[in-house]
């Protein structure tokens, strides 16, 4: 999750390639997102480090970014075509970017609710707050953008729909996302997680029926119950 915080800039670069960059609303929110995503990665790194665990906060991100290599620029002239293709691209991102923070404040407030640590609960409850503004900014975005268009809302669908997946997949290894989604998600209350949070999904205009998150929880359970190299082949429980 740190790793995913400090990846927020590579987003960001990504998003402002497209038609986002013409709305000054949305790029106003945009710069203080990015700070305060910025500081979770960077308080999450100091609080790893304090636990004892070898991170070297500037090391990693760069790492990370730099593994992406390829498939990081294909990625992003990818976003480049599909803004400039469709005019409703914003109303994509807006709902895109909902749908993340929703799953990330989720999956924080998970973490503080199985947690033993008194400073990792104080930190992350620090956190939920900001990831809460998010949410209700890129919700009531996507709200607003949805509501006024037939098209945006068809777009959005398809693209969710047949694109979307947890957010931080492809930046880290597939089985260390499938190990967050089960570790969080994977038990009984995990899965009335997911289900309430495909609930919210669901009552935004033109979005019913997606179940993107019980789909992407029964993709990790499935992936991790075949065996496979490394970690990928073990099952999480709490
Ligand atoms: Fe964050
Ligand atoms: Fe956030």
């Amino acid at each position: 999750m740190m790793d995913i915080e400090s990846h927020t800039m590579v987003f960001l670069r990504d998003l402002l390639a497209t038609r986002a960059v013409e709305d000054p609303e949305l790029t106003a929110f945009l710069a203080c997102w990015v700070y305060e995503e910025l500081w979770h990665g960077e308080a999450l790194g100091r609080f790893l480090r304090t636990a004892g665990v070898a991170v070297e906060p500037g090391e990693r991100a760069r790492a990370v970014r730099q593994s992406l290599g390829a498939r990081g620029r294909a990625r992003h002239i990818g976003m480049l075509l599909g803004g400039a293709a469709f005019r409703d691209f914003p109303a994509v991102h807006v709902t895109w970017g909902a749908v993340n923070e929703l799953s990330t404040l989720t999956a924080y407030e998970r973490i503080i609710a199985a947690t033993a640590n008194p400073v990792l609960a104080d930190l992350l409850q620090r956190i939920v707050r900001d990831e809460r503004r998010h949410y209700s900014f890129y919700r009531a975005e996507a709200q607003r953008r949805l509501e006024a268009a037939a098209a945006a809302r068809r777009l959005t669908r398809v693209a969710l729909d047949r694109t979307w997946a947890i957010v931080g997949t492809g930046v880290r290894p597939l089985d260390e996302t499938d190990f967050v989604v089960l570790h969080l998600f994977g038990d009984e209350e995990g899965a009335a997680a997911a289900a309430g949070m495909d609930t919210k999904v669901h009552s935004l205009p033109g979005l019913d029926g997606l179940w993107l998150f019980q789909r992407a929880r029964q993709r990790a359970l499935s992936r991790t119950r075949r065996p496979s190299r490394g970690s990928g082949g073990m099952v999480f429980q709490r």
